[in-house]
Protein backbone atom coordinates (compact mmCIF):
# COMPACT_ATOMS: atom_id res chain seq x y z
CA UNK A 1 0.00 0.00 0.00
CA UNK A 2 2.68 2.19 1.11
CA UNK A 3 4.74 2.06 -2.53
CA UNK A 4 1.57 2.73 -4.06
CA UNK A 5 0.95 5.71 -2.06
CA UNK A 6 4.34 6.92 -2.86
CA UNK A 7 3.52 5.96 -6.38
CA UNK A 8 0.53 8.25 -6.55
CA UNK A 9 2.22 10.83 -4.69
CA UNK A 10 4.53 11.07 -7.64
CA UNK A 11 2.03 11.66 -9.74
CA UNK A 12 1.63 8.12 -11.26
CA UNK A 13 -1.33 7.53 -13.99
CA UNK A 14 -4.16 5.75 -12.82
CA UNK A 15 -5.44 4.20 -15.78
CA UNK A 16 -9.27 2.14 -15.07
CA UNK A 17 -10.06 -0.78 -15.77
CA UNK A 18 -13.34 -1.42 -15.15
CA UNK A 19 -15.99 -3.05 -17.65
CA UNK A 20 -19.81 -1.62 -17.36
CA UNK A 21 -22.15 -2.03 -20.36
CA UNK A 22 -22.98 1.33 -20.92
CA UNK A 23 -22.00 2.71 -24.09
CA UNK A 24 -20.30 6.10 -23.50
CA UNK A 25 -16.26 5.58 -22.97
CA UNK A 26 -14.97 7.52 -20.03
CA UNK A 27 -11.23 7.55 -19.63
CA UNK A 28 -10.23 9.18 -15.87
CA UNK A 29 -6.76 9.16 -14.42
CA UNK A 30 -5.65 10.75 -11.04
CA UNK A 31 -2.70 12.33 -9.83
CA UNK A 32 -1.80 13.27 -6.15
CA UNK A 33 -2.73 11.93 -2.98
CA UNK A 34 -4.72 8.61 -2.08
CA UNK A 35 -8.32 11.11 -1.60
CA UNK A 36 -8.00 12.08 -5.12
CA UNK A 37 -7.85 7.71 -5.79
CA UNK A 38 -10.54 7.29 -4.20
CA UNK A 39 -12.72 10.24 -5.27
CA UNK A 40 -11.92 9.41 -8.92
CA UNK A 41 -14.04 5.72 -7.65
CA UNK A 42 -16.74 7.83 -6.54
CA UNK A 43 -16.93 9.67 -9.66
CA UNK A 44 -17.16 6.53 -11.69
CA UNK A 45 -19.70 5.45 -9.74
CA UNK A 46 -21.73 8.78 -10.84
CA UNK A 47 -21.26 8.36 -14.16
CA UNK A 48 -21.49 4.54 -14.38
CA UNK A 49 -25.56 5.70 -13.77
CA UNK A 50 -25.34 7.88 -16.76
CA UNK A 51 -24.21 5.45 -19.87
CA UNK A 52 -20.56 6.14 -18.90
CA UNK A 53 -18.18 3.16 -19.20
CA UNK A 54 -14.64 3.42 -18.32
CA UNK A 55 -12.12 2.32 -20.68
CA UNK A 56 -8.07 2.22 -20.50
CA UNK A 57 -7.68 3.40 -24.40
CA UNK A 58 -7.89 6.70 -24.37
CA UNK A 59 -7.91 7.39 -27.74
CA UNK A 60 -11.50 5.62 -27.45
CA UNK A 61 -12.56 7.95 -24.79
CA UNK A 62 -15.68 10.10 -25.71
CA UNK A 63 -15.18 12.04 -22.24
CA UNK A 64 -11.93 12.32 -20.56
CA UNK A 65 -11.43 13.08 -16.74
CA UNK A 66 -8.42 14.26 -14.99
CA UNK A 67 -8.48 14.78 -11.01
CA UNK A 68 -5.89 16.86 -10.36
CA UNK A 69 -3.09 17.80 -7.37
CA UNK A 70 -2.72 21.25 -6.35
CA UNK A 71 -0.41 20.66 -3.53
CA UNK A 72 2.81 21.95 -4.98
CA UNK A 73 4.08 23.63 -8.34
CA UNK A 74 5.25 20.09 -9.93
CA UNK A 75 2.34 18.14 -9.63
CA UNK A 76 0.37 21.34 -10.99
CA UNK A 77 2.97 21.24 -14.50
CA UNK A 78 2.16 17.83 -14.28
CA UNK A 79 -1.42 18.15 -14.93
CA UNK A 80 -0.93 20.77 -17.50
CA UNK A 81 1.50 18.97 -19.17
CA UNK A 82 -0.85 15.80 -19.69
CA UNK A 83 -3.49 18.56 -20.90
CA UNK A 84 -1.30 19.23 -23.82
CA UNK A 85 -1.31 15.28 -24.61
CA UNK A 86 -5.34 15.32 -24.44
CA UNK A 87 -4.87 18.69 -26.98
CA UNK A 88 -3.25 16.08 -29.60
CA UNK A 89 -5.52 13.65 -29.01
CA UNK A 90 -8.75 16.02 -29.20
CA UNK A 91 -7.67 17.81 -32.69
CA UNK A 92 -8.35 13.79 -34.10
CA UNK A 93 -11.65 13.66 -32.27
CA UNK A 94 -13.57 16.74 -32.19
CA UNK A 95 -16.18 14.99 -30.63
CA UNK A 96 -14.17 14.03 -27.33
CA UNK A 97 -14.51 16.28 -24.43
CA UNK A 98 -12.38 17.07 -21.24
CA UNK A 99 -12.97 17.55 -17.46
CA UNK A 100 -11.03 18.62 -14.89
CA UNK A 101 -11.39 17.69 -11.55
CA UNK A 102 -10.16 18.00 -8.16
CA UNK A 103 -8.23 20.84 -6.02
CA UNK A 104 -6.68 22.03 -9.63
CA UNK A 105 -10.35 22.63 -10.66
CA UNK A 106 -11.54 24.33 -7.04
CA UNK A 107 -8.23 26.51 -6.96
CA UNK A 108 -8.23 28.01 -10.43
CA UNK A 109 -11.91 28.06 -11.29
CA UNK A 110 -13.07 29.81 -14.47
CA UNK A 111 -9.58 30.79 -14.80
CA UNK A 112 -9.02 27.12 -16.39
CA UNK A 113 -11.47 27.41 -18.93
CA UNK A 114 -9.73 30.88 -19.85
CA UNK A 115 -5.95 29.81 -19.56
CA UNK A 116 -6.51 25.92 -21.21
CA UNK A 117 -8.97 26.35 -24.03
CA UNK A 118 -8.97 22.39 -24.58
CA UNK A 119 -11.22 22.55 -20.80
CA UNK A 120 -14.77 22.02 -21.43
CA UNK A 121 -15.57 21.35 -17.48
CA UNK A 122 -14.08 22.32 -14.26
CA UNK A 123 -15.67 20.19 -11.48
CA UNK A 124 -14.35 21.01 -7.70
CA UNK A 125 -14.29 18.45 -5.17
CA UNK A 126 -17.56 18.59 -3.90
CA UNK A 127 -19.55 19.19 -7.08
CA UNK A 128 -19.06 15.28 -8.77
CA UNK A 129 -23.06 14.93 -8.12
CA UNK A 130 -23.62 17.77 -10.33
CA UNK A 131 -21.09 16.04 -13.44
CA UNK A 132 -24.47 14.61 -14.90
CA UNK A 133 -26.10 17.94 -15.45
CA UNK A 134 -22.80 19.53 -16.14
CA UNK A 135 -22.15 16.95 -19.06
CA UNK A 136 -25.95 18.00 -20.37
CA UNK A 137 -24.41 21.49 -20.36
CA UNK A 138 -21.15 20.51 -22.23
CA UNK A 139 -23.81 18.62 -24.93
CA UNK A 140 -25.69 21.84 -25.63
CA UNK A 141 -22.19 23.66 -26.44
CA UNK A 142 -21.53 25.22 -23.13
CA UNK A 143 -18.45 25.20 -20.94
CA UNK A 144 -19.38 24.08 -17.00
CA UNK A 145 -18.31 24.53 -13.81
CA UNK A 146 -19.32 23.91 -10.58
CA UNK A 147 -16.64 24.73 -8.30
CA UNK A 148 -18.64 25.21 -5.53
CA UNK A 149 -17.43 24.09 -1.67
CA UNK A 150 -19.99 22.00 0.13
CA UNK A 151 -20.14 21.51 4.41
CA UNK A 152 -22.61 18.36 3.81
CA UNK A 153 -21.13 16.91 1.48
CA UNK A 154 -18.90 13.60 1.92
CA UNK A 155 -20.66 10.55 -0.99
CA UNK A 156 -21.55 8.75 2.13
CA UNK A 157 -24.45 7.70 0.06
CA UNK A 158 -22.43 6.43 -3.26
CA UNK A 159 -21.01 2.93 -3.41
CA UNK A 160 -17.21 3.76 -5.39
CA UNK A 161 -16.33 1.87 -8.63
CA UNK A 162 -13.01 -0.01 -7.87
CA UNK A 163 -10.68 1.35 -10.33
CA UNK A 164 -7.43 -0.25 -10.72
CA UNK A 165 -8.23 -2.45 -8.29
CA UNK A 166 -5.82 -5.55 -7.26
CA UNK A 167 -8.92 -6.61 -5.51
CA UNK A 168 -6.83 -6.94 -1.91
CA UNK A 169 -6.99 -3.52 -0.62
CA UNK A 170 -8.86 -0.47 -1.27
CA UNK A 171 -9.50 2.62 1.04
CA UNK A 172 -12.83 4.22 2.21
CA UNK A 173 -12.56 7.71 2.77
CA UNK A 174 -13.90 8.78 6.33
CA UNK A 175 -13.49 12.54 6.24
CA UNK A 176 -13.36 15.84 3.83
CA UNK A 177 -11.41 18.88 3.68
CA UNK A 178 -9.08 20.43 6.21
CA UNK A 179 -9.58 22.67 9.49
CA UNK A 180 -6.25 22.88 10.59
CA UNK A 181 -4.97 25.96 8.54
CA UNK A 182 -0.81 25.10 8.16
CA UNK A 183 0.29 27.90 6.36
CA UNK A 184 2.17 26.27 3.64
CA UNK A 185 -1.04 24.03 2.57
CA UNK A 186 -3.30 24.52 -0.15
CA UNK A 187 -5.76 21.86 0.69
CA UNK A 188 -8.12 24.17 3.21
CA UNK A 189 -8.81 26.21 0.30
CA UNK A 190 -9.49 23.29 -2.51
CA UNK A 191 -11.48 20.67 0.07
CA UNK A 192 -13.15 22.57 1.73
CA UNK A 193 -13.98 22.89 5.56
CA UNK A 194 -13.78 19.44 7.57
CA UNK A 195 -16.85 17.65 8.20
CA UNK A 196 -17.04 13.37 9.09
CA UNK A 197 -18.74 11.17 7.06
CA UNK A 198 -21.71 8.42 8.65
CA UNK A 199 -20.42 5.24 10.64
CA UNK A 200 -23.02 3.13 8.88
CA UNK A 201 -21.59 4.29 5.71
CA UNK A 202 -18.34 3.42 6.54
CA UNK A 203 -19.14 0.12 7.94
CA UNK A 204 -21.73 -0.74 4.81
CA UNK A 205 -18.79 -0.07 2.48
CA UNK A 206 -16.14 -2.00 4.93
CA UNK A 207 -18.91 -5.20 5.02
CA UNK A 208 -19.31 -4.25 0.94
CA UNK A 209 -15.89 -4.98 0.29
CA UNK A 210 -15.00 -7.97 3.12
CA UNK A 211 -17.95 -9.35 0.98
CA UNK A 212 -15.98 -9.11 -2.09
CA UNK A 213 -13.37 -10.61 -0.83
CA UNK A 214 -11.23 -7.45 0.00
CA UNK A 215 -8.26 -8.27 2.52
CA UNK A 216 -7.24 -5.03 3.90
CA UNK A 217 -8.61 -0.93 3.88
CA UNK A 218 -7.09 2.46 4.67
CA UNK A 219 -9.64 4.75 6.33
CA UNK A 220 -8.51 7.90 4.48
CA UNK A 221 -8.65 11.60 5.77
CA UNK A 222 -6.64 14.61 4.99
CA UNK A 223 -6.62 14.47 8.91
CA UNK A 224 -8.11 11.30 10.18
CA UNK A 225 -7.76 11.61 14.02
CA UNK A 226 -10.23 14.31 13.83
CA UNK A 227 -13.25 12.19 12.49
CA UNK A 228 -16.20 13.33 14.78
CA UNK A 229 -20.07 12.39 13.78
CA UNK A 230 -22.83 13.93 15.43
CA UNK A 231 -25.50 13.26 12.62
CA UNK A 232 -23.81 15.59 10.12
CA UNK A 233 -22.37 18.66 9.63
CA UNK A 234 -19.26 20.98 10.21
CA UNK A 235 -16.56 19.64 12.52
CA UNK A 236 -15.82 23.02 13.77
CA UNK A 237 -20.02 23.32 14.09
CA UNK A 238 -19.55 20.32 16.82
CA UNK A 239 -19.77 22.93 19.77
CA UNK A 240 -23.13 23.96 18.47
CA UNK A 241 -24.24 20.31 18.86
CA UNK A 242 -27.66 19.00 20.92
CA UNK A 243 -26.89 17.39 24.25
CA UNK A 244 -28.32 13.85 23.05
CA UNK A 245 -25.52 14.39 19.55
CA UNK A 246 -23.20 15.11 21.80
CA UNK A 247 -23.84 12.44 23.81
CA UNK A 248 -24.24 9.80 20.83
CA UNK A 249 -21.05 11.26 18.70
CA UNK A 250 -18.24 8.73 17.65
CA UNK A 251 -14.43 9.92 17.57
CA UNK A 252 -11.77 8.18 15.39
CA UNK A 253 -11.33 5.81 18.42
CA UNK A 254 -14.51 4.55 18.22
CA UNK A 255 -14.72 4.85 14.44
CA UNK A 256 -11.47 2.56 14.57
CA UNK A 257 -12.81 0.19 16.98
CA UNK A 258 -16.25 -0.15 15.72
CA UNK A 259 -14.21 -1.19 12.13
CA UNK A 260 -12.25 -3.64 13.77
CA UNK A 261 -14.57 -5.59 15.68
CA UNK A 262 -17.22 -5.77 12.21
CA UNK A 263 -14.30 -6.91 10.15
CA UNK A 264 -11.61 -9.34 12.52
CA UNK A 265 -10.02 -11.01 9.33
CA UNK A 266 -9.22 -7.30 7.25
CA UNK A 267 -6.71 -5.35 8.41
CA UNK A 268 -7.27 -1.79 9.26
CA UNK A 269 -4.63 0.99 8.27
CA UNK A 270 -5.34 4.53 8.61
CA UNK A 271 -4.05 8.21 6.89
CA UNK A 272 -3.26 10.45 7.75
CA UNK A 273 -2.56 11.47 11.22
CA UNK A 274 -1.71 14.69 12.27
CA UNK A 275 0.29 14.55 15.59
CA UNK A 276 -1.94 17.46 17.16
CA UNK A 277 -4.82 15.41 17.35
CA UNK A 278 -3.51 11.61 17.23
CA UNK A 279 -5.49 10.35 20.72
CA UNK A 280 -3.95 8.06 23.19
CA UNK A 281 -7.26 6.11 22.69
CA UNK A 282 -6.40 5.80 18.83
CA UNK A 283 -3.00 3.98 20.40
CA UNK A 284 -4.38 1.74 23.41
CA UNK A 285 -7.20 0.31 20.33
CA UNK A 286 -4.05 -0.19 18.39
CA UNK A 287 -2.41 -2.06 20.93
CA UNK A 288 -5.91 -4.14 21.63
CA UNK A 289 -7.02 -5.31 18.05
CA UNK A 290 -4.51 -7.45 16.06
CA UNK A 291 -6.37 -6.36 12.60
CA UNK A 292 -5.02 -2.67 13.20
CA UNK A 293 -1.87 -2.69 11.61
CA UNK A 294 1.06 -1.79 13.59
CA UNK A 295 2.17 1.27 11.25
CA UNK A 296 1.71 5.39 11.78
CA UNK A 297 1.99 7.89 9.08
CA UNK A 298 2.87 10.65 11.35
CA UNK A 299 4.01 13.64 9.42
CA UNK A 300 5.98 16.25 10.90
CA UNK A 301 7.19 18.79 8.76
CA UNK A 302 10.30 20.17 10.48
CA UNK A 303 12.09 19.25 13.42
CA UNK A 304 12.60 22.86 14.57
CA UNK A 305 10.26 24.86 17.00
CA UNK A 306 9.90 27.84 15.32
CA UNK A 307 9.34 26.77 12.42
CA UNK A 308 6.58 24.41 12.92
CA UNK A 309 5.08 27.36 14.85
CA UNK A 310 5.51 29.51 11.44
CA UNK A 311 3.63 26.70 10.04
CA UNK A 312 0.61 26.67 12.18
CA UNK A 313 1.36 23.22 13.53
CA UNK A 314 -0.57 22.93 16.74
CA UNK A 315 2.29 21.67 18.69
CA UNK A 316 6.49 21.36 19.54
CA UNK A 317 9.13 19.08 18.50
CA UNK A 318 8.60 18.03 22.03
CA UNK A 319 5.60 16.84 22.17
CA UNK A 320 5.85 15.35 19.18
CA UNK A 321 8.74 13.22 20.56
CA UNK A 322 6.38 12.70 23.48
CA UNK A 323 3.90 11.45 21.51
CA UNK A 324 5.93 9.14 19.92
CA UNK A 325 7.38 7.77 22.67
CA UNK A 326 3.69 6.55 23.93
CA UNK A 327 3.51 5.20 20.61
CA UNK A 328 6.43 3.36 21.25
CA UNK A 329 5.47 2.74 25.24
CA UNK A 330 2.30 0.86 24.19
CA UNK A 331 3.32 -0.57 20.79
CA UNK A 332 6.85 -1.15 20.67
CA UNK A 333 7.07 -2.74 17.38
CA UNK A 334 5.05 0.02 15.64
CA UNK A 335 6.68 1.69 12.96
CA UNK A 336 6.26 5.19 11.99
CA UNK A 337 6.84 7.36 8.94
CA UNK A 338 7.15 10.71 8.33
CA UNK A 339 6.16 14.02 5.47
CA UNK A 340 9.02 16.87 6.07
CA UNK A 341 9.63 20.05 4.20
CA UNK A 342 12.58 21.77 3.97
CA UNK A 343 12.84 25.48 2.82
CA UNK A 344 10.25 26.68 4.00
CA UNK A 345 10.33 30.93 4.76
CA UNK A 346 13.39 31.86 6.94
CA UNK A 347 14.47 27.86 7.14
CA UNK A 348 18.19 28.68 9.16
CA UNK A 349 21.13 26.39 9.41
CA UNK A 350 20.56 25.74 12.75
CA UNK A 351 16.30 25.08 11.90
CA UNK A 352 17.63 22.37 9.30
CA UNK A 353 19.84 20.92 11.66
CA UNK A 354 17.12 20.64 14.33
CA UNK A 355 15.08 18.58 11.37
CA UNK A 356 18.28 16.28 11.01
CA UNK A 357 18.59 15.81 14.63
CA UNK A 358 14.61 14.99 15.19
CA UNK A 359 15.15 12.14 12.14
CA UNK A 360 18.01 11.06 14.40
CA UNK A 361 16.07 10.84 17.25
CA UNK A 362 12.92 8.91 15.89
CA UNK A 363 14.69 7.03 13.21
CA UNK A 364 11.62 6.77 10.81
CA UNK A 365 11.31 3.42 8.50
CA UNK A 366 10.47 5.79 5.48
CA UNK A 367 9.75 9.12 4.84
CA UNK A 368 8.32 11.47 2.04
CA UNK A 369 10.34 14.75 1.55
CA UNK A 370 9.84 17.75 -0.29
CA UNK A 371 11.11 20.95 -0.94
CA UNK A 372 9.04 24.15 0.14
CA UNK A 373 6.34 25.10 -2.93
CA UNK A 374 4.92 28.65 -2.20
CA UNK A 375 1.38 27.81 -3.05
CA UNK A 376 -1.48 30.94 -3.75
CA UNK A 377 -3.69 32.12 -1.43
CA UNK A 378 -2.38 30.28 1.63
CA UNK A 379 -1.25 32.52 4.65
CA UNK A 380 2.76 31.81 4.20
CA UNK A 381 2.16 32.96 0.47
CA UNK A 382 0.73 36.10 2.03
CA UNK A 383 2.43 36.38 4.56
CA UNK A 384 6.07 35.18 4.20
CA UNK A 385 8.85 35.39 1.39
CA UNK A 386 9.83 32.73 -0.31
CA UNK A 387 12.89 33.63 0.46
CA UNK A 388 15.28 30.32 0.63
CA UNK A 389 17.42 29.52 -2.59
CA UNK A 390 16.69 27.26 -4.93
CA UNK A 391 20.24 25.47 -4.48
CA UNK A 392 19.60 25.77 -0.44
CA UNK A 393 16.25 24.05 -0.76
CA UNK A 394 17.91 21.10 -2.89
CA UNK A 395 21.18 20.79 -1.21
CA UNK A 396 19.02 19.87 2.89
CA UNK A 397 16.48 17.94 0.58
CA UNK A 398 19.58 15.53 0.05
CA UNK A 399 20.65 15.81 3.20
CA UNK A 400 17.57 14.34 4.62
CA UNK A 401 16.94 12.02 1.83
CA UNK A 402 20.26 10.27 2.78
CA UNK A 403 20.03 10.52 6.28
CA UNK A 404 16.14 8.70 5.52
CA UNK A 405 17.99 6.17 3.50
CA UNK A 406 20.39 4.92 6.33
CA UNK A 407 17.83 4.81 8.65
CA UNK A 408 15.07 2.96 6.75
CA UNK A 409 18.07 0.52 6.13
CA UNK A 410 18.58 0.35 9.68
CA UNK A 411 14.63 -0.05 10.42
CA UNK A 412 14.20 -2.49 7.80
CA UNK A 413 16.73 -4.81 8.85
CA UNK A 414 15.36 -4.84 11.92
CA UNK A 415 12.69 -7.48 10.07
CA UNK A 416 15.36 -9.91 9.11
CA UNK A 417 15.68 -12.97 9.15
CA UNK A 418 12.36 -13.12 11.28
CA UNK A 419 9.17 -14.86 10.02
CA UNK A 420 7.00 -12.33 9.15
CA UNK A 421 3.28 -12.37 7.75
CA UNK A 422 2.61 -10.87 4.32
CA UNK A 423 -0.63 -9.98 2.58
CA UNK A 424 0.14 -10.91 -1.23
CA UNK A 425 -0.89 -7.65 -3.27
CA UNK A 426 0.78 -7.64 -6.70
CA UNK A 427 3.30 -9.54 -9.13
CA UNK A 428 7.00 -8.38 -8.05
CA UNK A 429 7.82 -5.30 -10.41
CA UNK A 430 11.34 -7.24 -11.04
CA UNK A 431 10.54 -10.55 -11.35
CA UNK A 432 6.99 -12.45 -12.54
CA UNK A 433 8.63 -15.88 -10.88
CA UNK A 434 7.87 -13.11 -7.17
CA UNK A 435 4.96 -12.25 -5.07
CA UNK A 436 5.27 -8.77 -3.81
CA UNK A 437 2.99 -7.80 -0.33
CA UNK A 438 3.39 -5.88 2.92
CA UNK A 439 3.46 -6.86 6.09
CA UNK A 440 0.80 -4.87 8.84
CA UNK A 441 4.79 -2.87 9.45
CA UNK A 442 3.89 -1.15 6.13
CA UNK A 443 7.14 -3.07 5.05
CA UNK A 444 7.26 -4.43 1.16
CA UNK A 445 8.29 -7.92 1.22
CA UNK A 446 9.19 -9.73 -2.21
CA UNK A 447 9.27 -13.85 -2.33
CA UNK A 448 9.08 -16.60 -5.19
CA UNK A 449 5.70 -17.07 -5.79
CA UNK A 450 5.38 -21.35 -5.73
CA UNK A 451 1.63 -22.08 -5.18
CA UNK A 452 0.62 -18.91 -3.43
CA UNK A 453 -1.83 -16.27 -5.02
CA UNK A 454 -2.46 -12.96 -4.50
CA UNK A 455 -4.84 -11.81 -1.49
CA UNK A 456 -3.61 -15.06 0.43
CA UNK A 457 -1.51 -13.91 3.83
CA UNK A 458 1.74 -16.11 3.94
CA UNK A 459 4.33 -16.37 6.62
CA UNK A 460 7.48 -15.66 4.70
CA UNK A 461 11.42 -16.00 6.60
CA UNK A 462 13.30 -13.06 5.54
CA UNK A 463 16.69 -13.66 4.59
CA UNK A 464 18.20 -9.93 2.71
CA UNK A 465 16.93 -6.75 2.47
CA UNK A 466 17.59 -3.55 0.66
CA UNK A 467 16.91 0.13 2.49
CA UNK A 468 12.68 -0.20 1.24
CA UNK A 469 12.20 -4.36 0.92
CA UNK A 470 12.74 -7.73 2.69
CA UNK A 471 13.52 -10.60 0.78
CA UNK A 472 12.53 -13.81 1.66
CA UNK A 473 10.49 -17.07 1.37
CA UNK A 474 7.13 -18.38 2.06
CA UNK A 475 7.08 -21.14 4.76
CA UNK A 476 2.87 -21.61 5.10
CA UNK A 477 -0.34 -19.47 5.03
CA UNK A 478 -0.12 -17.38 8.11
CA UNK A 479 -3.20 -18.28 10.42
CA UNK A 480 -5.28 -15.50 9.01
CA UNK A 481 -6.57 -16.82 5.48
N1 LIG B 1 -3.02 15.69 5.81
C1 LIG B 1 -2.65 15.46 4.47
C2 LIG B 1 -1.50 16.25 4.05
C3 LIG B 1 -1.69 16.54 2.65
S1 LIG B 1 -0.37 17.18 1.90
C4 LIG B 1 -2.52 14.02 4.11
O1 LIG B 1 -3.49 13.33 4.09
O2 LIG B 1 -1.43 13.53 3.74
C5 LIG B 1 0.85 15.90 1.99
C6 LIG B 1 2.20 16.46 2.33
O3 LIG B 1 2.61 17.37 1.32
C7 LIG B 1 2.24 17.29 3.61
O4 LIG B 1 2.32 16.52 4.76
C8 LIG B 1 3.47 18.13 3.39
O5 LIG B 1 4.63 17.46 3.82
C9 LIG B 1 3.52 18.28 1.87
N2 LIG B 1 3.14 19.64 1.45
C10 LIG B 1 1.95 20.25 1.61
N3 LIG B 1 2.01 21.51 1.14
C11 LIG B 1 3.26 21.70 0.69
C12 LIG B 1 3.95 22.80 0.11
N4 LIG B 1 3.35 23.97 -0.08
N5 LIG B 1 5.24 22.64 -0.25
C13 LIG B 1 5.88 21.46 -0.05
N6 LIG B 1 5.29 20.39 0.50
C14 LIG B 1 3.99 20.50 0.88
FE1 LIG C 1 -2.72 20.51 4.83
FE2 LIG C 1 -2.10 20.70 7.37
FE3 LIG C 1 -4.53 19.92 6.64
S1 LIG C 1 -0.82 19.80 5.77
S2 LIG C 1 -4.24 18.92 4.69
S3 LIG C 1 -3.65 21.93 6.31
S4 LIG C 1 -3.28 19.06 8.31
Amino acid sequence: MEKLLEEKRQGEVLETKVVVKNDKKLFIESFGCAMNFSDSEIVASILSKNGYNTTTTIEDAELILINTCSIRDKAEQTVRKRLQKYNSLKKNNPKMKVGVLGCMAERLKHKFLEEEKIVDLVVGPDAYKDLPNLLEEVDSGKDAINVILSTEETYGDITPVRLNSNGVSAFISITRGCDNMCTFCVVPFTRGRERSRDPQSIVDELNDLAGKGFKEITLLGQNVDSYLWYGGGLKKDFNKASEIQKASSIDFAKLLEICAITQPKIRIRFSTSNPQDMSLDVIKLMAKHNNICNHIHLPVQSGSNSILKAMNRQHTREEYISLIKSIKKLIPDCTISHDMIVGFPNETDKDHKDTMSLMNEVVYSFGYMYKYSERPGTLAERKLEDNIEEEVKKQRLQEIVDLQQIHSLKRTKEFLNKKVEVLIERQSKKSEKHWAGKTEHNKVVVFPKENYKIGDFVNVMTMDCTSATLIGKAIEFSKNN
